[in-house]
């Protein structure tokens, strides 16, 4: 058992989330792309790392996560598995590697298993990718779902608003959601939509349902962690929370060391050899 100042030893699999679940503990889920973020957040106790194609955004700068490329995943994907003795590390299946045919959905899902020793994948959308989720399963790779707001299909979405608002996309979320769990998924990340609603999805599934902006009413919450730690400030939505400003701690560590560089302070006596 953890508590604020401990850590539990227990290594984290999807059996002990789907324990979680039923005994009511919510579980703790943040990103990382690196070895050194991701031994801070393991040792800290975080529950799931999510080795998220949002390294797309704020790794490599790109505006949206469609660039990131099975190569780039895994590079970061064994960062971040050389870190971690605890947390279960699920690892973003990149667009266009898992749409097409389920086929090629198994052989990047393999990739991404055997070069980074990671602990799961995750894929988003609902029943159109069903066939492509129990063909990697079956391989004895485990999947985490999701739905709601799925970034790789802003194309088709035009925007990042609220999804589900509407009753149509509502039912066919709920559905879809159901369809994921009957296709074997261990867990679902649910995005930016109404909390009611993911609440009663929550409620209605036996897996894990983890949210980002979808409320306080599902079993776990995941962050970006450049988000919640204010190293990227250009973006604040409203479920966003900043744990941290690390944008103006390392901006102000930055103008001192260039202060002292520039004024002879740095390296002092005892700073040479
Ligand atoms: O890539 C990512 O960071 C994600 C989270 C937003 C859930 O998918």
């Amino acid at each position: 058992m953890s508590t604020a100042n401990s850590v539990s030893e227990k290594v984290i699999t999807t059996h002990v989330l789907s324990e979680m679940k039923a005994r009511g503990e919510k579980i703790s889920m943040l990103t990382a792309y690196d070895y050194s973020m991701a031994k801070i957040l393991d040792s800290a106790g975080i529950d799931v790392i999510l080795v998220g194609d949002s390294a797309s955004n704020v790794m490599a700068g790109n505006i949206t996560t469609l660039p990131i490329t099975l190569d780039q995943m895994i590079y970061h994907a064994s960062s971040v598995q050389k870190a971690v003795n605890r947390s279960l590390i699920v690892v973003d299946l990149p667009f266009g590697t898992y749409q097409g045919d389920s086929r090629e959905a198994l052989h990047s899902a393999i990739r991404i298993m055997k070069e980074t020793g990671c602990g799961a994948v995750k894929m988003e959308g609902g029943e159109e990718i069903a066939d492509s989720i129990k063909n990697i399963i079956s391989a004895g790779i485990p999947v985490m779902g999701h739905l709601g707001l799925t970034p790789q299909s802003i194309n088709k979405f035009g925007t990042y608003a609220v999804r589900a608002k509407e009753e149509a996309e509502a039912k066919k979320l709920i559905s879809d959601a159901h369809k994921l769990e009957e296709a074997g998924c261990f867990a679902i990340v649910i995005e930016k939509v109404p909390a009611t609603l993911a609440g009663q999805i929550a409620k209605e599934v036996k897996i894990p349902i983890i949210g980002i902006g979808a409320g306080g009413y599902v079993d776990g919450q995941v962050l970006v962690l450049h988000d919640m730690l204010g190293i990227n400030k250009e973006f604040s939505p409203r479920f966003l929370r900043r744990y941290a400003d690390l944008f103006t701690t390392i901006s102000d560590a930055t103008k001192h060391y260039i202060s002292d560089v520039k004024s002879g302070d740095f390296p002092n006596e005892n700073e040479q050899y």
